[in-house]
């Protein structure tokens, strides 16, 4: 099983799936945890340029970029997990894409969803949580993690986090977008509430979905 966890950056994805992972080991479940992009040593590289650097990175050539870091990861460790019997938690995959690449950046769709599937090879996740937050919102939290002002072109963020807060009202209007075309994928969580309230939902979704 396949469980994808999706959101603007800031949104508290990571403590979800920390929460998660704890759950699954309690009931000694084994599961994969992995995050997009990076995971082998070719996508880890490719995600130091992406994050880590201050180039001027086209439109295509970043949705290339977090493609080409995708199909590594795909082919090398998921579909092998998968194939395994294994469930793999998966932090950010192709909905990331259409969200920051085709609505946030503006690239065109149908060509976004050629590569998205040269790149995944057709494989969808089964469950994605999606946890939503305003990018306001999602700000005032970096705000308050840090000790000192951020702004959106503060050098304390990543590449793609300088992005702005438009960019950002893009991404989240594409998730939503996203969601509507995918009911059946896709489970919305309001990233408002108290982490440990998510946490529950979660668990009572997938105990709803997956009994045993
Ligand atoms: P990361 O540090 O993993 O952020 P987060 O904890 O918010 O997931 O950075 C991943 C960044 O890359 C994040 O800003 C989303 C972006 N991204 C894309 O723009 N397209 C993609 O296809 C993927 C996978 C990520």
């Amino acid at each position: 099983m396949l469980i994808t966890f999706e959101g603007i950056d800031g949104a508290g994805k990571s403590t979800q799936i920390k929460k998660l992972l704890a759950f699954f080991a309690e009931q000694q479940l084994e599961v994969l945890s992995l995050r997009e992009p990076g995971g082998t040593e070719v996508a880890e590289k490719i995600r130091e340029i992406l994050l880590e650097s201050h180039h001027e990175i086209t439109p295509i050539g970043e949705l290339l970029l977090f493609s080409a870091s995708r199909i590594e990861l795909v082919q090398k460790v998921i579909m092998p997990a998968l194939n395994a019997g294994q469930t793999v938690i998966l932090d950010r995959f192709f909905d990331s894409t259409t969200a920051y690449q085709g609505y946030g950046r503006g690239i065109d769709l149908e060509q976004l969803h050629s590569i998205i599937s040269l790149s995944t090879g057709g494989l969808k996740p089964d469950i994605t949580f999606y946890l939503d937050l305003l990018p306001e919102e999602a700000m005032q939290r970096k705000f308050f993690a840090s000790s000192l002002p951020l702004a959106f072109e503060d050098e304390r963020l990543d590449r793609m986090e300088r992005s702005g807060l438009d960019f950002f009202k893009k991404v989240r209007q594409g998730y939503h977008a996203i969601m509507q075309s995918n009911p059946e994928r896709f489970v919305a969580l309001d990233a408002t509430e108290a982490p440990d309230k998510i946490h529950c939902k979660i668990i009572r979704i997938l105990k709803d979905r997956y009994p045993g």
